[in-house]
């Protein structure tokens, strides 16, 4: 018997700019999404300045959601979608990112997205910011810049007031620690510089922070959540220096949840940014509202772990991100080269509990691979295996370790293009959609196994885990 909350939420997460595709229709303007080339597990992503002809940009067709949104959700419904969590488009609202009046066509389509949810009774998640920075904000600097977050604001309460009632659950940034590892992504900032990144990590706190705040002011019902990217981490050995290692690159993405959790900056982090003569760009009140705009939940990405010791530098390097000098040989690996390791997600559960004692979501969990498509099927085993193998882990964290988890998205219901690589054959969905890496196909939608597989985990609770 495995044991999920009765009211526990089952369903999937996608993001805008990997989705929707029409990347220019109805108002919109470029984001920095927009400005990612194709790459793949070996060619880097290159960020263009503009969109340069002859050269292919994979979220501008995506798997064109925009057009197939009806048919989409339709099928979400029929896996039996509790929750969706989407991301909302900040260039459909405001192209430039910096308008002082949203683009009332852009909203039109989250209306009508919300229309077709609510018919299915599926209750949405949303994700304000998810590697979605309008392009317009590059002449400010992006985040590095305290305007910036004016914009921001502007843009989340829009959104707060106009989805008040509809809208209940809120995350304020994606992978917010992943300004340490991939900052264009995250925020539009391409620097290597440590003073830059650590100015709009603190940037995108205290906009987060004055969210929370607004969104509970605006109604109290509202919960708004943080949302971790997993970097979860095992000491290389029992050398005391490979244990001291893993705490510091532990430190390097926690402070991260700390802020967000706790409304302040760890300890670790204030000496650290003294050493390296890094001032904060702190204005009066910031530190109340750090204080004041501590989020209602914790919600995490999980796909890996890393090993870390007396080698690892800070912070994570390599093609995806995820290479941190050493290698597990106890677990297997993806194509892509990410680990397997579905116990991780039981540690991951319990290290952040323990941490902070908040309701916790895994908002992000999947595989990546190459699927066939024969007769009009695709038999993805090794997906049932790998998304099984993790919900056993999260039924054992829920039933013996006692931690609360609100529910479960899976990480791309429907194929859509990966963020690293931008590449569609890398896919991760219960739905397969004939579209390959450079956006020929026919967009068509089907069915695989592990879409049957997932209804019934839903309609049973998991009991068919
Ligand atoms: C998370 C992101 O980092 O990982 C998603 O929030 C992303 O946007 C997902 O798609 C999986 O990574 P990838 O590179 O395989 O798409």
């Amino acid at each position: 018997m495995k044991m999920f909350p009765k009211d526990f939420l089952w369903g999937g997460a996608t993001a805008a700019n990997q989705i929707e595709g029409a990347y220019l229709e109805n108002g919109k303007g470029l984001s920095t999404a927009d400005v990612m080339t194709l790459g793949s597990h070996e060619k880097k992503r290159r960020i263009t300045k503009s969109v340069e002809e002859n050269e292919y940009y994979p979220s501008h067709n995506a798997i064109d959601f925009y057009h197939h949104y009806k048919e989409d959700i339709a099928l979400f419904a029929e896996m039996g979608f509790k929750v969706y969590r989407m991301s909302i488009n900040w260039t459909r609202i405001f192209p430039n990112g910096d308008e002082l009046t949203p683009n009332e066509e852009g909203l039109k389509f989250y209306d009508a997205i919300l229309d077709e949810l609510e018919k299915y009774h599926i209750i949405p998640l949303v994700t304000i910011s998810h590697f979605e920075t309008p392009l317009g904000l590059q002449k400010y600097g992006s985040w590095e810049n305290r305007d910036v977050v004016d914009c921001y604001i502007r843009f989340a309460l829009v959104l707060l007031k106009r989805y008040n009632n509809r809208i209940k659950y809120w995350l304020t940034f994606n992978e917010i620690n992943c300004m340490s590892t991939q900052p264009w992504v995250a925020a539009g900032i391409n620097s290597d510089d440590e003073r830059v990144r650590m100015t709009a990590a603190y940037h995108q706190f205290i906009a987060s922070a004055k969210v929370v705040k607004i969104a509970h002011k605006i109604n109290p019902d509202n919960k708004v959540g943080m949302m971790y990217c997993g970097h979860f981490s095992y000491a290389y050995s029992a050398n005391p220096d490979d244990v001291i290692g893993t705490m510091n690159f532990m430190h390097s993405m926690m402070f991260y949840c700390d802020v967000q959790c706790r409304g302040y900056y760890p300890q670790y982090k204030l000496k650290e940014l003294e050493r390296l003569h890094i001032t904060l760009p702190i204005q009066e009140g910031d530190l109340e509202i750090l204080k004041e705009g501590k989020v209602d939940f914790l919600s995490l990405s999980y796909y890996c772990t890393h090993v870390t010791g007396k080698k690892t530098k800070g912070i994570l390097k390599g093609m995806n991100g995820l290479d941190t000098g050493y290698k597990n040989t106890f677990l297997p690996k993806s194509d892509w080269g990410w680990t397997i390791d579905p116990q991780g997600l039981r540690y991951a559960l319990n290290y952040l509990y323990d941490r902070y004692q908040l309701p916790l979501m895994i908002v992000e969990n999947g595989l990546g691979a190459i699927d066939q498509l024969e007769d009009n099927k695709v038999h993805d085993t090794y997906r049932i295996e790998y998304l099984k193998a993790h919900l056993k882990e999260l039924s054992k964290a829920i039933e013996i370790d006692g931690i609360p988890v609100m529910g479960y998205t899976m990480w791309g219901p429907i194929d859509l293009i990966a963020a690293s690589t931008g590449e569609m054959k890398k896919r991760y969905g219960f739905i397969y959609v004939d579209v390959d890496d450079l956006g020929n196909g026919s967009m068509k939608r089907y069915k695989k196994d592990s879409f049957y597989w997932y209804k019934k985990v839903i309609e049973t609770n998991g009991q068919i885990l």
